[in-house]
């Protein structure tokens, strides 16, 4: 999604504006703009559809890198409303000239407003409903009865929809405004210098100390001096400084090529990241929902919530509470929960899973739950991100930025929390005995075996270069390792843009098989669980119909090497590790079919890292 990143201080700006737009890239987008207001009062507007490379280009090809010292705004744009080129590009200006403007979100009522603008003799330039809104600002501005900032608020509180943006005004030269409704914005702050992120990536190497602006919150920098106030009225609100611990680390891909694959190789150090200190004999320790478990207890429906990657968590999270804790759970696309007739209530807990906290969606239902009395309950990988900060309580995913699109670590460190989540809650209504607790709770071998899958790499890769031309996938996996197939299927679709589909293994004789002949590879999830001797039927059912078979297992019986096509062993282990590692194990084989297919894995075409539109 649309990313934005302001600098406002004593330094040349296009430098940090470049460097905070590459840190941007991740998040997906299709044109990128930059705009500086330099000493002398000039704004210097540069777009480019394409990458940020190209606007690099344009920048240096016309001298202006080396020449701005002042404030400067830039954007990485995501179509939505208009085509992805240069005039839709932000940042947007007024028609005076006077007023830029970038914007991440959509302005809903944009139509009426341009259509009142038009009869005021106003002229559009682009199809945006960005433009209508800087329109609007500098229409205001330009009546002369309003300071920018009262201007901007004027604006703000006519418009609907959600927006994070950031201001500057070649009349007030000194003033930077940025505001937010739904769509999140950081500002960083060190001594006399400010930067506004839509996330820290573009922030984190210039300074730790940040302020989250909350929902209707706007911040004016003035000068070298700062104010909070709400959109609605010009009232000084206090100021939130927090420390931020996020690594620099976590943005450079240090010697893999792609982030994906950098943060696939991390999960041996991210899972036990997530799980360390949160266990003590035989105890679990989920610090973050401590003042609300008595409630999380006694609640008699559970609901989990989420989109793509963290949705399939969800579903491992449901197999795991109602195996270990003997509680019902529904869990639900956070798009479809918001508008359901769901039936939360006082009496339920919702957890929402979102590995950005910024999904739109996904604060959509948390938003509903708690309008409805519900206890929410957030997973998540970024503090002070909007789920972090929008349900009651919740537990961090401790696995450091994930800059890859496609989601790999999250994903398994969600599945270690809804682990240890649902182990907590059998222990607190006694569905399980403190002794089989405490044997679940044995991850060491688990853990130290993570390695031996990623040690499968290379084993990995041949198989997936052998299928990288094929048309269409089946994942195929039963129980647990169900949503692992999902999982799986989504990965491959993601980043190789190949049709691939997760079902549970039985399932795929009421229908799926008819996609089956001899050129479709169908990869089967095969643990030696209760479930193996019927999963080796629905394997001969494809087998008889010559499909491709691609088996995952840790069973090295006769019977699977003589069914398989290709076999990829992973050590023995218990059912949630056994996901896992077959996670990995899909992960891996996902990223060699894209890689094999020259495809850049960490920004796949029309995705974006954290969907903050509905
Ligand atoms: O940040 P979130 O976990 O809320 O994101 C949800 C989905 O948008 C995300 O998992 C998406 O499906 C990923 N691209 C999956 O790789």
């Amino acid at each position: 999604m649309c990313g934005i990143v302001a600098y406002k201080g004593h330094k040349n700006c296009y430098p940090i504006l470049l460097d905070g737009l590459h840190k941007l890239e991740y998040r997906g987008y299709d044109s990128a703009g930059v705009a500086c207001l330099a000493e002398n009062g000039k704004i210097t507007v540069t777009k480019r559809s394409g990458k940020v490379k190209q606007l690099e280009d344009g920048l240096k090809k016309n001298n202006l890198i080396e020449n701005c010292n002042g404030s400067g705004i830039a954007h990485t744009r995501w179509a939505t409303h208009g085509k992805p080129n240069q005039v839709n590009a932000h940042p947007h200006k007024d028609q005076s000239g006077n007023i830029v403007l970038v914007h991440n979100g959509i302005i809903e009522n944009y139509d009426p407003i341009k259509k009142f603008l038009r009869s005021k003799k106003v002229k559009f330039k682009s199809e945006t409903d960005t433009e209508v809104l800087v329109q609007l600002i500098g229409y205001f501005f330009n009546q002369g009865k309003l300071n920018f900032e009262q201007s901007v608020r004027a604006a703000l509180q006519r418009v609907d929809g959600a927006y994070g943006i950031v201001v500057l005004n070649k009349k007030e030269p000194d003033v930077m405004i940025a505001a937010r409704k739904g769509s999140p914005l950081v500002l960083g702050i060190k001594d006399k210098e400010f930067f506004i992120g839509s996330d820290i990536s573009p922030i984190i190497k210039h300074t730790q100390q940040i302020i989250y602006l909350e929902d209707a919150q706007m911040t004016i920098i003035d000068g070298d001096e700062f104010k909070i106030t709400s959109i609605d009225e010009d009232l000084s609100l206090p100021k939130k400084v927090e420390k931020i611990d996020f690594k620099i680390d976590d943005y450079d891909k240090g010697e893999f090529k792609y982030f994906m694959h950098k943060e696939i190789h991390e999960q041996v150090d991210t899972i036990r990241n997530t799980v360390t200190g949160r266990t003590k004999k035989g105890n679990i320790i989920l610090h973050g929902l401590l003042d609300y478990w008595h409630e999380i207890k006694q609640a008699d429906k559970i609901f989990i919530t989420a989109c793509g990657t963290s949705w399939h968590a969800g579903l491992i999270g449901k197999n795991l509470i109602e195996r270990f804790a003997k509680v019902p759970v529904h869990v639900e696309y956070a798009s479809e929960f918001r508008y359901n007739k769901t039936l939360v209530d006082n009496k339920s807990v919702v957890i929402a899973i979102s590995q950005s906290g910024e999904t739109a969606d996904t604060l959509a239902a948390i938003k509903k739950a708690n309008d409805c009395g519900a206890i929410t309950v957030g997973i998540c990988n970024v503090p002070g991100s909007s789920v972090s900060r929008e349900t009651n309580c919740g537990i961090f995913t401790r696995c450091g930025h994930e800059v890859g699109v496609a989601s790999t670590k999250a994903f398994t460190a969600q599945i270690s929390i809804l682990y240890l989540y649902a182990l907590k809650l059998a222990d607190s209504n006694d569905s399980m005995s403190k002794k089989t607790i405490k044997e679940h709770l044995d991850f060491g071998e688990g853990l130290k075996k993570i390695k031996h899958v990623l040690n499968k790499e290379n084993e990995i890769k041949k198989i997936a270069l052998k299928y990288k031309n094929a048309n269409d996938f089946l994942y195929l996996g039963r129980g647990l390792n169900f949503p692992v197939a999902l999982e799986g299927a989504l990965k491959l679709k993601e980043i190789s843009y190949i049709h691939a589909e997760g079902y549970p293994a039985a399932e795929m004789k009421h229908g799926p098989i008819a996609l089956v002949d001899k050129d479709m590879p169908n990869v089967f999830i095969v643990p030696k669980d209760k479930t193996y001797e019927k999963i080796i039927s629905n394997i001969e059912e494809i087998k008889s119909r010559k499909g491709k078979i691609i088996i995952i297992t840790d069973s090295k019986d006769k019977i699977l090497k003589d069914l398989a096509n290709d076999l990829i062993y992973v050590p023995k282990t218990n059912h949630y590790m056994f996901c896992v590692f077959a996670t990995i194990v899909l992960q891996l084989f996902a990223y060699y079919i894209a890689v094999g297919k020259k495809l850049n894995v960490d920004r796949p075409r029309n995705l974006a890292k954290s969907v903050t539109v509905e």
